[in-house]
C-alpha cells in the first residue's frame, strides 16, 4: 500500500513530483488556506500531512486523524501545531530550519534599512508627484552604520542578523533563554544582556524568538517604554510576540521611531492604528520568500515526510 499524503495548500511541483513517486497525494492548491473541519476531512485515511502555517493542527485534528504519523510543517515556525497532542498521537512534527536562515535575515535586515532610511515613505512621495525640488532636509533618517542593534533570540536567524551587523560596525546586544558559548560570542561580536538592558541600549530591536506562551505579547506597553524614542522594532517572527496596538500606540504618539513588519497578530488583518502611520514599513509575511528558500523548503518539508513515512528518522524534527 502506498503512503497517502495530504498536502494542503501550494507545493512547487517538483517538491509535489518527488512526493508523488512513492506516495498517493491528495492535493488542495486553492488560493485560501482549509478551514478545520475541511482540513479533517481532508486527513481521513492519511498517514502524512505537508501542511502551512495558515493550518492549525490541534487536538481535534489529531484524534479524527487516528492514521497519522507525520506533520510536515513547511516553515521553521510550529506554533500552528500542538506539539503536546502530536506527541500524545505518536506524531512527528518536522519543520524547515536552516534553508530559510540566510534569507530571512536578509530580509529582517532589509525591514531594518528600509524604516531607517525611509525607503517605503519616499517611494510613496516621489509617486505622489510631491517631488518638487532638492532639499536638504527631505525624508532625514537614522543611520544604521555603527548603530547598537538587539537581537532578541539568538538562533540561527539572530546569530545570521548579528553576522550581518559585523559588517555594519555595529554594537550588538542579545537576549535569549540560552546564552552562546563565548566563542559564538567573540565571533560574532555579540553580547548577552537581560531583556531590558537590550531594549534601553539599543538603536534597533529585532526579533528573531518563537512564539509560545511565554513570547507572546513579549513587546507590549512596558517593554516598549523601555525603547529609545529614537530606537525601531523589527518583526520577521511571528505578529503576537508584539502588543500591535501597544506597538500603534507608542508610534503614534512619537515615543518610538518606527518599525518593520514582516508578520501580525491576526494575520492577515493588520492593526489599522499601524495602516495609519507612516514611519511603519508592513508587508505581508514575505521575510523567507526567494525563489530558491521556497523551493528549499517545499522539497525538505517531503523529505522530511517521506523518511517518517519510510520509517527513517524526520531530517529536521521539532
Ligand atoms: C515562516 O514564517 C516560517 O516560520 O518559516
Amino acid at each position: 500500500m502506498p503512503h497517502k499524503v495530504f498536502v494542503s495548500r501550494y507545493l512547487p511541483p517538483k517538491a509535489l513530483d518527488r512526493l508523488r513517486a512513492t506516495a498517493e497525494v491528495d492535493y488542495h492548491d486553492g488560493e485560501e488556506g482549509l478551514t478545520k473541519s475541511e482540513l479533517i476531512g481532508r486527513l481521513t485515511g492519511a498517514d502524512g500531512l505537508v501542511c502551512h502555517i495558515t493550518d492549525t493542527v490541534d487536538e481535534e485534528v489529531l484524534s479524527a486523524s487516528p492514521k497519522l504519523r507525520v506533520i510536515s510543517n513547511v516553515a521553521v515556525g510550529y506554533n500552528n501545531i500542538d506539539l503536546a497532542a502530536a506527541r500524545r498521537h505518536n506524531v512527528v512534527v518536522t519543520n524547515t530550519p536552516d534553508v530559510l536562515t540566510e534569507t530571512t535575515a536578509d530580509f529582517a535586515w532589509t525591514l531594518m534599512m528600509a524604516t531607517a532610511r525611509r525607503v517605503v515613505e519616499a517611494d510613496r512621495f516621489l509617486r505622489a508627484g510631491r517631488w518638487t525640488t532638492w532639499d536638504y532636509n527631505l525624508l532625514l533618517g537614522t543611520d544604521v552604520y555603527g548603530a547598537t542593534l538587539g537581537i532578541v533570540g539568538f538562533g540561527r536567524i539572530g546569530r545570521a542578523m548579528a553576522r550581518r551587523a559585523l559588517g555594519f560596525q555595529m554594537r550588538v546586544l542579545y537576549h535569549d533563554v540560552h546564552r552562546a558559548d563565548a566563542t559564538d560570542e567573540r565571533e560574532l561580536n555579540a553580547t548577552h544582556a537581560e531583556l531590558e538592558t537590550v531594549l534601553r541600549e539599543s538603536d534597533f530591536v529585532t526579533l528573531h524568538t518563537l512564539l509560545n506562551p511565554g513570547s507572546r505579547h513579549l513587546i507590549g506597553a512596558d517593554a516598549l517604554k523601555l525603547m529609545k524614542p529614537t530606537a525601531y522594532l523589527i518583526n520577521a517572527a511571528r505578529g503576537p510576540i508584539v502588543d500591535e496596538s501597544a506597538l500603534a500606540d507608542a508610534l503614534a504618539h512619537g515615543r518610538l521611531a518606527g518599525a518593520g513588519l514582516d508578520v501580525f497578530e491576526d494575520e492577515p488583518k493588520v492593526h489599522p492604528g499601524l495602516l495609519a502611520l507612516e514611519n511603519v514599513v508592513l508587508v505581508p509575511h514575505i521575510a523567507s520568500a526567494s525563489h530558491a528558500t521556497r523551493m528549499n523548503m517545499a522539497m525538505l518539508a517531503v523529505n522530511n515526510c517521506l523518511a517518517v513515512l519510510d520509517g527513517q528518522p524526520a531530517l529536521t524534527p521539532v
